[in-house]
């Protein structure tokens, strides 16, 4: 069966849910709080196995305490941990404050994540026919660069989640099969602000034309705008009681990839994708909040 690589990081969430964000030099106390595991390609791997697919990650942790639990779900569902390297530098750990209106701000220490090198991928697993490629960016650019070339190597589709956007993003790179960005980051790809849903159709399209066959620009409460040679298309949002937003890209990301990899056309991922989204934004956490399949199947 066809695998979907995930190259990311891994992170240890620290993540504080507060009555109100505090101002500088303030201390507050936290209504609640939890350690759960994170990282942006760590949840990736996980929503889109959640999808049913099979999903092997490769990525760098720490040899320290943080691992453990950083990789805990993800083996108890059952993704490929084999491409995991424990490298030198501690794991990943992000502090995540979370607001009343369910608003993350995050603060990343990469730890481990940045001494990932790039060489994993040279020449790196063998793809097989069928094998897809889910990219995002909290890695080093060059090893970003390097999995992306790898999947073109051997015809593989790849999928890019610009999330966090570097300040060089390299050209090659809006040659992805699927372009994600959120608003904010296809402001930064594109260099113009993008105000309201109309601008984001133009920024889809203008991903398209800059290379990627399929642009997707996520709006959050304002839904979605994707494009591809068949023209542009917008998706509203689904209503949900919002909790905690950390990790609903991600989600997205993942189960599209998932979606597009066991053969659903484009439209049926996006769907699939942003109804996976809108649960997981209804529980607290990142990964903890991503559905399985037959949650979905049941809600529809
Ligand atoms: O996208 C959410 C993720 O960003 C969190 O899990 C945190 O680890 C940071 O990587």
């Amino acid at each position: 069966m066809p695998v979907l690589y995930v190259v990311g990081s891994v992170n240890l969430d620290l993540i504080a849910h507060l009555a109100r964000m505090p101002a500088a030099g303030e201390t507050v106390v936290a209504k609640s709080g939890a350690l759960s595991p994170g990282g942006k390609g760590a949840n990736q791997a996980l929503a889109a196995r959640r999808m049913g697919v099979p999903v092997a990650l490769v990525a760098e942790v720490g040899d320290d305490s943080f691992q453990e639990p950083a990789l805990r779900l993800l083996k108890t569902d059952g993704v490929d941990l084999s491409a995991v390297r424990t490298g030198a530098g501690s794991t990943g750990l992000a502090l995540i404050w979370v607001s009343p209106e369910g608003e993350n701000t995050i603060v990343v220490m990469p730890g481990a994540n940045q001494t990932f090198l790039p060489t994993r991928f040279d020449p790196g697993p063998a793809l097989a026919a069928g094998d897809a490629v889910l990219i995002s960016m909290e890695v080093p650019e060059n090893v970003v660069e390097a999995a992306f070339a790898w999947a073109v190597r051997h015809h593989a589709p790849v999928y890019l989640d610009p999330a966090p956007v570097p300040d060089r993003f390299s050209a090659s790179l809006f040659r992805a099969d699927v372009l994600m960005p959120n608003r904010g980051e296809a402001e930064r790809l594109l260099g113009v602000e993008l105000p309201d849903v109309r601008a984001a159709k133009w920024a889809a399209e203008k991903l398209v034309e800059r290379g990627a066959r399929v642009g997707v620009v996520k709006l959050g409460s304002e839904g979605l705008v994707y494009a591809s040679r068949s023209g542009v298309f917008v998706r509203p949002a689904r209503k949900a009681e919002v909790v905690d937003t950390t990790g609903a890209g991600d989600c997205f990301a993942g189960v599209l990839a998932a979606g597009l990899m066991s053969g659903l056309g484009l439209a049926e991922a996006v769907d699939r994708a942003m109804d996976a989204a809108a649960i997981a934004v209804t529980r607290p956490g990142a990964q903890p909040s991503f559905p399985y399949l037959h949650e979905l199947d049941s809600k529809l």
